[in-house]
């Protein structure tokens, strides 16, 4: 398959020669903010939510590509992005949190995803556990300790949907929730999970299944125990840092 472009991201692997980690925002528009970190960039295919640019950070070739918003276009990048030869696969995402304690602007490095997508249950069984790669956990550690940003270690969950999955009181029917999904902030609260985002389950799970290696560092948007919505302000500073800190971690891996 060496110029055969694959079904959605529109790369081949020429393109991608000496490649073996990505990043993963999940915003295409967040691509280009990644790549002024890197020297070099060239934009190599913007398809659908695909948005991919690689680029150099001291000499090593990194790609980046957007996943979209949910498991089910996560699960079309890391496929397809495996399929051409990727090995490394590090998601730079955002979260609302649900522990008191974690505020806007802190950081997360997630562990491992308590599996509320649907995505994954298509590629393992539920009783797989959806966990990041130990070595990408310790080097997201690492860089982090030393930005000296506000950091917290922990499971974190995946909903494939924004607002009922988070139990949003914000959305049409004013926080109307099927009994299934009812109370399941204070149950995952209960369960020390830190945080709902929505694709690290898919990624973490495939990673896991397909002998590759996954991790996630996510930048807290708001805390869900008293906020639904970000000021622009914290949406801006936040992502900063999060991309800063996850650009550290390659000194690491
Ligand atoms: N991403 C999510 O999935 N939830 C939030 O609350 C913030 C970002």
């Amino acid at each position: 398959m060496s110029n055969q472009t694959v079904f959605h991201l529109g790369l081949t692997r020429d393109q991608l020669e000496n490649i073996d980690l990505v990043l993963l925002p999940g915003d295409p528009q967040r691509v280009p903010k990644i790549a002024m970190h890197l020297e070099n960039t060239k934009t190599l295919a913007h398809l659908r939510e695909f948005h991919s640019i690689v680029g150099e950070r001291d000499g090593r070739r990194i790609l980046i590509t957007s996943t979209g918003i949910g498991g089910p276009s996560a699960a079309i990048a890391v496929e397809e992005l495996a399929m051409l030869g990727l090995k490394n696969f590090l998601r730079i995402g955002t979260t609302g949190a649900i522990q008191e304690g974690i505020k806007a602007g802190d950081l997360i490095i997630s562990t491992g995803a308590v599996r509320l997508d649907g995505a994954s249950r298509h590629i393992a069984p539920i009783e797989y556990p959806a966990i990041a790669n130990f070595e990408m956990i310790a080097a997201l550690n690492q860089a982090a300790k030393k930005s000296g940003a506000t950091f917290h270690c922990g499971i974190t969950a995946s909903s494939d949907t924004f607002y009922q999955g988070q139990n949003r009181l914000d959305s049409f029917r004013n926080g109307f929730l099927i009994r299934a999904m009812r109370d399941q902030l204070t149950e995952l609260k209960g369960l020390n999970v830190l945080s709902y985002e929505m694709e690290a389950a898919t990624i973490f799970t495939q990673a896991a299944c397909y002998g590759l290696r996954a991790a996630c560092i996510l930048g807290v948007l708001v805390n869900r125990n008293h906020d639904e919505f970000p000021s622009d302000e914290t949406l801006k500073k936040t992502e900063n840092t999060v991309i800063e800190v996850a650009i550290q971690s390659l000194d690491y891996l």
